[in-house]
């Protein structure tokens, strides 16, 4: 697994058919970048077909934005793994705070689906952050420590080795308020400090991440890359991010 990585959340946005441009658009412009940097983009369900296809060959590797833990059954709406890795998912965004606020993700279901992932040899990019509240009261801590060790509980060591975390602070996510660098890599600090297997994991920083500050983040020790939603939908402005992040590779 690359330890810099970039990771498109397209939430829901594009169809098949915008998927289909935007590959075609983004492609040619990552010429120049590091081989060793990891690309991934996560469009929604619907468009990972056409994505699989428009993707093959490239260094770009397809991730999904949610997934069932269990493998079938009688789960209205749900998708499982292997309907995933039928498209050629190798990432899947877990417990972004978007699903924990209006979908009902727990701890709980976090750490299943993260389980069920490694089992099947997926790797899952493991969404955490506090709230404006969380951060205002002194909690930000506390809470990032409590969503990293629930998500990753009774999962071994080699296993926590094999995935990806995020740090999205829920304030600074589609606000245009990106948090300061210089905290952000803090707090990614405490999150690899909190269980030593982390220590060689990638956590990507998510929040407001843009072409124009991508260079302060990366510059920051423990951070290895990004968990980008808004400026990823662009071809252009996803291109530059990844470049600007990558220039001193
Ligand atoms: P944003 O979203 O880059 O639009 O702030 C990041 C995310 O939610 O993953």
């Amino acid at each position: 697994m690359p330890r810099t990585l970039f990771a498109g959340n397209w939430k829901m946005h594009k169809t098949a058919a915008e998927t289909r441009a935007f590959v075609t658009a983004f492609l040619p412009q990552l010429a120049g970048i590091p081989a060793g940097a990891g690309i991934v983009i996560a469009p929604p369900f619907t468009a990972l077909a056409t994505a699989h296809e428009a993707l093959d060959g490239s260094r770009v590797a397809l991730g999904a934005q949610n997934v069932h833990w269990e493998t079938q059954g009688a789960y209205t709406g749900e998708i499982s793994i292997g309907m995933l890795q039928e498209h050629g998912v190798h990432y899947v965004i877990v417990g972004h705070s978007e699903r924990r606020e209006y979908f009902g993700e727990l701890d709980r279901t976090v750490n299943l689906k993260v389980q069920a992932l490694l089992r099947a040899g997926l790797t899952p990019i493991v969404a955490v952050g506090e709230t404006l509240e969380e951060r205002q009261a002194g909690r930000t801590d506390e809470r990032v420590i409590s969503q990293i060790r629930e998500a990753l509980n009774g999962i071994g060591d080699r296993d926590i080795q094999r995935l990806v975390v995020a740090y999205e602070p829920i304030w600074a996510i589609g606000t245009g308020q990106n948090c300061d660098p210089a905290e952000a890599g803090r707090v990614m600090g405490t999150i690899r400090g909190c269980i030593p297997a982390l220590e060689d994991v990638p956590i990507l920083y998510g929040g407001s991440m843009k072409p124009e500050n991508v260079a302060a983040y990366m510059a920051q020790h423990h951070i290895n890359g990004g968990l980008v939603g808004g400026a990823s939908l662009d071809a252009t402005s996803f291109a530059a991010l990844i470049k600007n992040g990558t220039m001193d590779a």
